[in-house]
């Protein structure tokens, strides 16, 4: 069977652009391939975090995981940092790719234009991702836009190692689906809906209050014209609130726009906003449910467990080739 990964970092509370990018392709595929979901906590170091936060958002993304509709008994759960393999691997991998190549990566080059004393982590980041999913041979890596240009260049690790050491890497694929690789800022729809965007009227977490996700809906940014139809070039906002209800709905672009036509913006609005917060609420719902429950436990032991069976073996067959250790 052919084996999907995807890991979302415990920052914050996740967005409906962390659905949508990743989670909900997730909630597709696991019935259709072997899924592997983890709590990317490693990666989230590489900014600074207050300690309690960190904690509590790791427990807090599980529950969220479960209660978007990842099932456990079809996914290996788990936290990166309880599998040390993700790093011991990581650093060989770096040792096998170059500086110009990390050097060119977008998301550091942002990052790292935005606050002069960044960690040699943040650079060296997309290496660990390429760890994460090198690991355990896995065939598809369903993510938004913004990370398709790390599951390339894990790729390009995994060829390179593969011509200089024999075949020990499957070598991955990025999955995107159309409407959902970059859902945008609501008041600004030129840019991709962030954890870490300082307005928040922009942004929709799914533990947003229920009324605030609808009026942050309702005043999302559109322009003057008046009629809905898909151009993300010219009409960005009303194209990113079709590629959400058509996410959500699971119903094509162009079948909305018929749907739409002869709606204002401000009804549109209003079933984009019913949908979404239909969504959330059932999200929410559940999620409070589970989150003081003992079954988060017990999923992240099994899953620490079978995971670093997993990753030994890979890891012990790279330093043999190698040629680490005795
Ligand atoms: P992270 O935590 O930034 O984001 C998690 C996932 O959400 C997607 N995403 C979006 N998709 C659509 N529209 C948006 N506005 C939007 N914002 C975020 C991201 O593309 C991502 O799929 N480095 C990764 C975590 C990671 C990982 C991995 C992923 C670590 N190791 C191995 C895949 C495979 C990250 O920081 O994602």
């Amino acid at each position: 069977m052919k084996k999907v990964l995807t890991g979302l970092q415990p920052t914050g509370v996740i967005t409906l652009g962390n659905y949508i990018g990743a989670i909900k392709q997730m909630i597709k595929y696991q019935n259709e391939y072997e899924s592997y979901l983890f709590i990317a906590d490693m990666h989230a170091i590489t900014i600074n975090q207050d300690k309690n936060e960190l904690r509590k958002n790791i427990k807090s993304l599980l529950a969220l995981y479960l209660a978007c509709g990842i099932d456990p008994n079809k996914n290996i759960i788990y936290i990166q940092s309880d599998n040390e393999y993700h790093t011991n691997l990581s650093w060989i991998l770096e040792c096998n790719t170059y500086f110009g190549e990390l050097s060119r990566m977008t998301q550091f080059k942002d990052k790292s234009s935005k606050n002069e004393n960044f960690s040699a982590g943040l650079f060296t980041y997309p290496v660990l991702m390429a760890a994460d999913i090198l690991l355990y041979d896995i065939d598809y890596v369903p993510v938004g836009l913004d990370q398709k240009q790390h599951v390339e260049l894990a790729r390009d690790i995994a060829i390179r190692f593969n011509k200089k050491y024999g075949d020990i890497f499957k070598v991955p694929e990025p999955l995107l689906t159309k409407e959902g690789t970059k859902i945008m800022d609501l008041v600004d729809p030129t840019k991709k809906m962030s954890k870490s965007s300082i307005n928040q009227k922009g942004v929709i977490r799914l533990l947003d209050n229920i009324d605030d996700i609808k009026k942050k809906i309702l005043s999302a940014t559109t322009d003057s014209d008046n009629k809905i139809y898909y151009d993300m070039e010219n009409k960005p906002g009303i194209s990113n609130l079709l590629n959400i209800y058509s996410v959500i709905k699971e119903i094509p672009v162009k079948e909305l726009e018929n749907k739409f036509k002869d709606y204002n913006y401000k009804d549109f609005k209003e079933e984009v906003a019913d949908a979404v917060a239909d969504l959330i609420s059932n999200i929410q719902e559940k999620y409070y449910r589970l989150i003081n429950s003992d079954i988060l436990n017990e999923i992240l032991d099994k899953g620490m467990d079978i995971t670093r069976k997993q990753a030994k073996i890979k890891y012990e067959k790279v330093k043999e080739v190698v040629g680490l250790g005795r």
